[in-house]
């Protein structure tokens, strides 16, 4: 028998006189249970309701976000995901029974209400979507009851993040965390349309698998059945896709889980979500092409924003000595000025120094900042000291065109101003210089170039300025491990004219690889792959593999190129980091419904926890440390 026959079904018939809140609840011994759906259809979501609807008879459900109780008058505005609606108990139109009801509704119960749209008779309420009506109700159902929530569940929280995150499930109630979430439902599911309409497959592939070598540390999955072996999840689907093409699929899709034991940042999750794709019988302008189109596709359905196209590409090189960045944010200008060649002959030891040991020195222009206190200049110098520099030289130019500079004792009055005049320097500028070797170099002003934008407002959110990247080198040196990594994956394909240095000057190598990046942010990247035996051969022998070795970790993928391998491609956006910035918010855990914190835990559910004895065991695991926790 269903619990809820008999009293709940009468409760649409609350009238009765003087009726008590619950009264007409079923009662299972000193346990009140809350009322059923008996008999309920919503006809709406509470903000669908519109002056369109004035007259009709509706149901709507949802949470009591609050109840005003101006006595024998109660407003009570019901909360679902799509908005807010007021339902006004008003005597006179209602029966008194009713509004004594609705009196005693608190935040957060689960309610159902019938009743009339009408015309509101208050003033209209031209911050929310459904201001101009309200809903003159029959009928009160209380499905359930609420304690007083932690928090309130309202937009713009001022509730600190942990106990947010501890309470996700009542995070996850407020009006910016729903629209986040339900925009990136919109986007999950435009992506499936447009990719399926351009002839691409949704094939899932394996988290229980062998990892992939996308560089970050890998999650392990201990065996039962195999003690001592281990699964590892994928830090991308990247094997498996390109096998896919070796299968035939010819154009695959999926919006996968992707997994990186890696340092958190606001932009980085362990756990995260990809739109991952590859192709066959494609090069880079066909990738970039399809790609483009989706992009365009999502903004301008969801944000109503036309991105022009094509979209610009500027190569690596490029980037790095504009911007000091694979991931320049082109909203701003403030570009890197290379001046090696200005100052090569004066005396300045940090220049002479850095430039002997074949490093340059580069300055950025923060226009109009020649009157910075000092203060905020030590602060700059230190956050360069923070990204590896050793220092921060500045010339502060007066609005009278007198200088202060850190080190002009250093300079004749001549090098001085050859200086101001490459880097354009004008009366109230502020210039700054750092001197070493590039990487450093790019890196410090990179960053400060960012951080300045940022104390100046110079970055304008409701603007997208999208950026492809090419020509990334194909290998990077690695001082750690003194060999050349990947800078991609080892199957990236080098480009044809730069592979005769493959053996003489690697690092000279360029691949062809292009990372999609928009506002400075990289939301995702790819590449050609390479699918003939010798140039992969010579990939793993010049990142230091044995053919062995190679063979040992990716056999079933070289095994697969002997048996016909078509010329294929890819890309893969985080899809998070994609949402995060559709959605215009700063954090990464802003557009996920359960995220982990910066120490990789969930602070909802605990995870990670403890196995237990019998669970080890049966895996053949004994800890060697234990939980700090306990
Ligand atoms: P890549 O490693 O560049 O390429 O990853 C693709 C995109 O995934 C996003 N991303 C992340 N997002 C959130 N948290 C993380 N920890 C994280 N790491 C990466 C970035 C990035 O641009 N298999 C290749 C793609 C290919 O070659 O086809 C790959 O995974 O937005
Ligand atoms: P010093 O002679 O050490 O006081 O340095 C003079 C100025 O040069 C100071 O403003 C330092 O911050 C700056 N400086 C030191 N090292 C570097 C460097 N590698 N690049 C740019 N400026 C530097």
């Amino acid at each position: 028998m269903d619990f809820y026959e008999g009293g709940s079904q009468n409760i649409l018939k609350t009238t009765g006189k003087g009726a008590a809140p619950f009264q007409n609840q079923t009662k299972r011994g000193t346990e009140t249970m809350a009322e059923s759906m008996k008999g309920l259809h919503r006809t709406h979501r509470c903000a669908e309701l519109s002056a369109a609807n004035i007259s009709e008879k509706v149901t709507i459900m949802g949470w009591v976000q609050k109840n005003r109780n101006k006595g024998g008058l109660v407003f009570v505005d019901v909360r679902d995901r799509s908005g807010i609606i007021q339902v006004v108990f008003e005597e006179g139109k209602c029966e008194a029974a009713l509004i004594e009801r609705a009196a005693g509704l608190r935040s957060e119960y689960v309610v159902a209400v019938v009743g009339t749209v009408e015309k509101r008779s208050g003033a209209v309420n031209s911050n929310i979507a459904t201001g101009e009506i309200e809903v003159i109700p029959e009928q009160l159902r209380i499905l359930s009851e609420s304690e007083t929530p932690p928090f309130p569940i309202e937009e713009n929280s001022k509730t600190k993040e942990e106990l947010r995150l501890k309470y996700r499930y009542l995070d996850l109630r407020r009006p910016d965390l729903q629209r986040n979430l339900m925009m990136r439902s919109q986007i999950a599911t435009l992506t499936r349309q447009f990719l399926a309409e351009e002839g691409f497959l949704e094939i899932e592939t394996p988290i229980l698998g062998k990892t992939t070598p996308e560089g970050a540390r890998d999650y392990l999955v201990p065996s039962r059945i195999h003690p001592g072996s281990f699964y590892g999840l994928p830090q991308s689907p990247q094997l498996y896709k390109q096998l896919l093409m070796c299968s035939g699929y010819d154009r695959y899709f999926q919006i996968a889980k992707c997994f990186r034991d890696e340092d958190l940042r606001a932009d980085r999750q362990p756990e995260f979500t990809q739109i991952d794709m590859e192709l066959s019988f494609v090069d880079v302008d066909d990738v970039i092409d399809v790609n483009e189109r989706l992009l365009a596709k999502l903004f301008k359905e969801i944000l109503n924003i036309d991105i022009p196209l094509p979209i610009p590409r500027m190569t690596w090189q490029e980037a790095m000595d504009r911007f000091g960045s694979d991931k320049p944010d082109v909203r701003f200008g403030m570009e890197l000025v290379d001046v090696t060649e200005t100052v090569k002959d004066s005396e300045f030891v940090v220049f002479k120094g850095a430039i002997e040991n074949g490093g340059t020195v580069r300055g950025i222009n923060a226009k109009g900042q020649g009157s910075m206190p000092r203060k905020k200049i030590d602060k700059l110098v230190s956050f360069a000291k923070d990204f590896g520099a050793k220092g921060l030289a500045y010339i502060a130019i007066q609005e009278d065109g007198t200088v202060k500079s850190s080190f002009a004792k250093f300079m004749t009055e001549e090098e001085t101003n050859n200086l101001i005049q490459a880097m354009g320097g004008e009366n109230g500028d502020l210039l700054l210089f750092a001197a070493d070797k590039n990487k450093v170099v790019w890196d410090v002003l990179g960053n400060l170039r960012l951080e300045l934008a940022r104390q100046l407002e110079l970055l304008d959110k409701s603007e997208y300025k999208f950026l492809w990247i090419t020509e990334f080198p194909l290998l990077e040196w690695s001082e750690e491990q003194n060999r050349f990594t990947a800078m991609h994956h080892p199957f990236t394909m080098p480009m044809e004219e730069d592979w005769q240095y493959i053996d003489t000057d690697p690092g000279r190598v360029r691949a062809k690889a292009y990372d999609i990046t928009l506002n400075g942010n990289e939301i995702g990247g790819g590449s050609i792959r390479i699918h003939q035996n010798d140039i992969q051969e010579k990939m793993f022998e010049v990142l230091g593999f044995t053919k062995e070795e190679a063979y040992k970790q990716f056999s079933f993928l070289l095994d697969a190129f002997k048996y016909g391998v078509p010329p294929h491609a890819g890309l893969a956006y985080g899809l998070d980091r994609l949402v995060m910035l559709m959605a215009k918010v700063d954090s990464i855990r802003d557009v996920m419904a359960f995220p982990k914190v910066k120490d990789a835990s969930c602070l909802m559910t605990n995870a990670p926890s403890m196995a237990d004895e019998k669970q080890l065991s049966e895996l053949g695991l004994e800890l060697a440390v234990q939980d700090e926790k306990q």
